[in-house]
């Protein structure tokens, strides 16, 4: 099976699987978080090496308070507790994002899951939280002057050059999930999805189960990759 190196998804539709049901959009991140531990579990099973996902964006600030502080609560917990069968199964945990903004015990959990897992070497986990797509180029770049200016010879800079300016370094995503039925990017990696393959579906987040995530990578298994070039996926 051609299995993708790098899954990202971006997690839609805990609110809405809420309100169907008539809990608070609480609920939907509860469940969705403990969708993503059975998920970042299985993609290792599936021979994925990365899973990259969007728990928080930039933008997301602007939801009521009491939601955010909810999602933080949620972050540290897991962090601090529900992420050791994560830890176990040997998966390196990073967090993408800007740190200004987060809470002092956010901070710390980040310090804490990312020193516990450092060494961990089966896949990583990358945690996109407070993230931004332009944001991560922004700061990219700033540190890319930085460099410059200490005499940094751009004179050959490649595309591939500038991933090490990204929050973690990490290759280009191949396979770009989004549940909850929205068609949009919605500001989530933007550098590293420039050739990635899309796959949408309507199920909200916490009902995208492993059965679900096995029908991504079915779909990209038969798509025809050609970064632009005109051969086909048997390489004619
Ligand atoms: C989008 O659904 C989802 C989010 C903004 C949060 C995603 C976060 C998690 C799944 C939990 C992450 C937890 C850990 C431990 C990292 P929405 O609320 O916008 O749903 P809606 O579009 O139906 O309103």
């Amino acid at each position: 099976m051609n299995v993708p190196n790098h899954v990202a998804i971006i997690m839609d539709g805990n609110g809405r699987w809420a309100e169907k049901r008539g809990l608070p959009r609480s609920a939907g991140h509860l469940e969705g978080s403990k969708t993503l531990e059975k998920l970042a579990i299985h993609a290792i099973d599936m021979g994925v090496h990365i899973l990259s996902v969007y728990a928080f964006s930039t933008d997301n600030f602007k939801r009521d308070a009491s939601e955010v502080n909810y999602l933080m609560d949620l972050v540290v917990k897991y962090f601090n507790t529900k992420f050791e069968k994560i830890n176990k199964k040997g998966v390196k945990v990073v967090v993408s994002g800007r740190k200004t903004n987060l809470r002092e015990d956010v901070i710390e959990a980040i310090k804490n899951i990312e020193e516990k897992t450092k060494n961990n070497t089966a896949g990583i986990l990358n945690i996109c939280l407070n993230y931004g797509g332009q944001e991560e180029i922004i700061d990219g770049a700033i540190r890319l002057a930085k460099d410059i200016q200490n005499g940094l010879d751009v004179s050959n800079f490649k595309r591939e050059d500038f991933y090490h300016y990204m929050y973690h370094e990490l290759p280009p995503i191949d396979l770009l999930i989004r549940t909850g039925g929205e068609l949009r990017v919605s500001n989530f990696m933007l550098y590293e999805m420039s050739y990635s393959e899309f796959y949408f579906t309507n199920t909200y987040f916490p009902d995208f189960d492993k059965s679900e995530f096995n029908k991504a990578l079915f779909m990209y298994e038969n798509r025809d990759r050609r970064f632009g070039g005109i051969h086909d996926k048997k390489g004619n």
